[in-house]
């Protein structure tokens, strides 16, 4: 007797935890839908830039860059309450992915730190501009890494995995590699959202789906778009010097300021991985045309685009983390290759500095 009653205990006992635990489950989900209803504070470039494409709550839209560029514009279907919301969200979260302008904590769903490994990294890094870089003129430029042209694109064919991969694909492998960090899964709130304000940036400035823009990717720079006298490091180590390190630092691991980025790491631990695109050794054409196109910031289009693969190159030799495909060992000698090389390279860079004067004198 004493058995069967210990046995219902038993039981009893076990359902109400699953219950409790259902009840959190439900409470931490209401909490979460009402997180997401509410009105959202927009970093200071998402703020400018949903205002100038007019996004608001209504039954229809009509694009003012699209007004203001060709006289015209067509009337499309609106935004609910819901849409703008998460157009807001993907805004934020391309713009401010490490949550730096959240409020606290319980907001985590504006950000998504919780997919990278660095305290550093952010997509508008390589996407400048939220993901929608003009000229003064308001002209979108080439090779500009557009968001707006990059969904228009739909299923786009990837030639290194030699599959279709939709826009919400391409924004996991930016997670895994481009910032280090893990894969959300394709319907989690962070992809909806980006996919959301990608959508938006699509239509506030008429593009058609199925159409390629130039400014979707990369203006890729192969060998043959050069004289052909072959990828040089060293040579690109001094034009680095040059044109680069005042700003992302002389061993590349960028400039923050206060715990904010003010320019970012192209090498170290908050880094893009060596699986990434932006890696030259990994894929040669992409980080050498976004050297040409984008930077140095304020002077775009200055740099030959042999000093851009040269610079790329020796980007790409300096230590930074491992990609996904590569195993602990490769890890293990990337961390190993980041803690001894920064004071190592310091060191040569005062015995040579040191040199330099005494042969000066
Ligand atoms: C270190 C640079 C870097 C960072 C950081 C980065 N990306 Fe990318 N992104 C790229 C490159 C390079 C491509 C590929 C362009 C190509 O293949 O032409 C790309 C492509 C994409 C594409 C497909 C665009 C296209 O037209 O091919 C999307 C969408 C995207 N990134 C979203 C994101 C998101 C979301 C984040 C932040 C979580 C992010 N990216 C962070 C460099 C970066
Ligand atoms: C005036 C400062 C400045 C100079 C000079 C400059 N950059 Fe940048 N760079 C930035 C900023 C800021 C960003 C982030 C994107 C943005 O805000 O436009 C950036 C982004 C980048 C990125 C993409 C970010 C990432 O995570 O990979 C690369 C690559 C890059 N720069 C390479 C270079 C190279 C190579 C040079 C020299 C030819 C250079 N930069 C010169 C300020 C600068």
């Amino acid at each position: 007797m004493r058995n069967r009653y210990a046995s219902v205990l038993q039981v009893a006992l076990i359902v109400t935890a699953l219950g409790g635990l259902y009840f959190v489950a439900v409470a931490k989900h209401d909490e979460r839908d009402a997180l997401r209803r509410t009105s959202m504070e927009l970093t200071p470039a998402c703020r400018d830039k949903l205002q100038a494409y007019g996004l608001q709550f209504g039954a229809e839209y009509r694009s003012p860059y699209a007004l203001k560029r060709t006289g015209s514009a067509q009337t499309l279907r609106g935004y609910s309450q819901e849409d703008v919301r998460s157009i807001e969200r993907g805004c934020n979260i391309f713009d401010d992915l490490q949550g730096y302008a959240a409020k606290s904590g319980a907001r985590e769903r504006w950000y998504a730190n919780r997919y990278v490994r660095g305290s550093q990294t952010t997509c508008v890094h390589c996407h400048q501009r939220v993901g929608d870089k003009q000229d003064a003129a308001g002209n979108r430029l080439v090779g500009s890494n557009g968001l707006g042209a990059s969904w228009v694109m739909a299923d786009m064919y990837d030639r290194f995995t030699g599959m279709l991969l939709p826009h919400e694909f391409r924004q996991m492998q930016c997670y895994i590699n481009s910032s280090n960090g893990f894969k959300p899964n394709s319907v989690d709130d962070v992809v909806r959202d980006v996919t959301a304000y990608s959508r938006f940036l699509a239509a506030a400035l008429d593009l058609k789906i199925g159409n390629r823009y130039p400014e979707q990717g990369m203006d890729e720079i192969p060998a043959s778009a050069t004289l052909r006298r072959g990828d040089d490091y060293v040579r690109g180590a001094h034009v680095y010097r040059q044109k680069c390190a005042a700003c992302h630092g002389p061993q590349g691991f960028g400039t923050v300021v206060d715990g904010r980025v003010v320019y970012p790491a192209l090498a170290g631990p908050n880094a893009f991985s060596l699986d990434s695109r932006m890696n030259f050794q990994k894929v040669n054409t992409v980080m050498s045309g976004f050297i040409c196109r984008n930077m140095p910031l304020g002077q775009e289009g200055t740099l030959e685009n042999q000093q851009c693969r040269d610079i790329a190159y020796y980007l790409s030799t300096l230590p930074r983390p491992a990609g996904d495909l590569q195993g602990p060992l490769a890890a293990a000698w990337q961390q190993l290759m980041m803690t001894v090389m920064p004071p190592l390279t310091k060191y040569a860079e005062t015995i040579g500095h040191h040199d330099a004067t005494r042969a000066a004198n």
